[in-house]
């Protein structure tokens, strides 16, 4: 439990990285695994990550992201996309995943199927958008945590144009939009924000005990 609030406080919001040092594989598989683990609505992880290593696109990426300098300095960017729409197509094959994972049949999930359709289906697909974005944060704050106990480094961006990187990454045509945005990697020496005290409300103010 120590160990683990003392990697919430080692991480910091990374500003600038050492360019030099690369994630293992391993380590990528690992914080990728982590991400696959994330909670999600029902399971349905309505969303793609998208790991971009590609250093052209990265440079691209940086013109719409207030040129941001994780953008192109960090390991990977990963991009968590959500879905704009949550159709029948993904239910379906959601519902037989989980047959086949459980060793059911599909048709003693058609209660649980309906209940689903009509909470996420039944949406507006405005909606829908709003509600898949809002899984892609819950994989986004287990990387984080995550990122922290393997001590790599990590940002988490909103500082970009979703529709800049959209159009770069082609979103649109495959049904997703991007949500929100994470840097991996090792911190530069030279990041000033690593020796800033964490600035966090004060148990009292954050908490309510009823
Ligand atoms: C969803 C989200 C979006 C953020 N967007 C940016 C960003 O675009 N650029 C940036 O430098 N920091 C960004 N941050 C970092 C926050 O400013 C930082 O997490 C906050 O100040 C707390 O500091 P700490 O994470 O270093 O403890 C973002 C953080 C979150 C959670």
């Amino acid at each position: 439990m120590e160990k683990y609030l003392e990697n919430l406080n080692w991480r910091y919001a990374t500003k600038r990285y050492d360019e030099s040092k690369k994630l293992s594989e391993e380590n990528l598989e690992n914080l990728k695994e982590a991400l696959r683990l994330s909670a999600s609505s029902y399971g349905l992880q309505p969303y793609k990550i998208l790991v971009i290593e590609d250093e052209e696109i990265r440079k691209k990426l940086r013109k719409e992201a207030w040129d941001q300098p994780q953008i192109t300095e960090a390991s990977q960017l990963l991009i968590f996309a959500a879905y704009t729409e949550f159709n029948q197509e993904h239910l379906d094959k959601f519902i037989s995943n989980t047959a086949k994972t459980r060793r059911m049949e599909e048709k003693e999930l058609e209660g649980y199927k309906n209940m689903i359709e009509n909470t996420t289906l039944q949406l507006p697909k405005e909606q829908q958008q709003i509600w898949a974005a809002k899984q892609a944060y819950i994989a986004l704050g287990n990387l984080l945590s995550a990122a922290a106990t393997f001590r790599i480094d990590a940002s988490p961006m909103e500082g970009f144009s979703a529709e800049g990187f959209d159009k770069i990454l082609n979103l649109k045509e495959k049904g997703l939009t991007t949500a929100v945005i994470a840097a991996v990697g090792y911190r530069s020496m030279e990041d000033d924000y690593q020796h800033l005290a964490k600035v966090r409300k004060s148990k009292e103010e954050l908490f309510t005990t009823i």
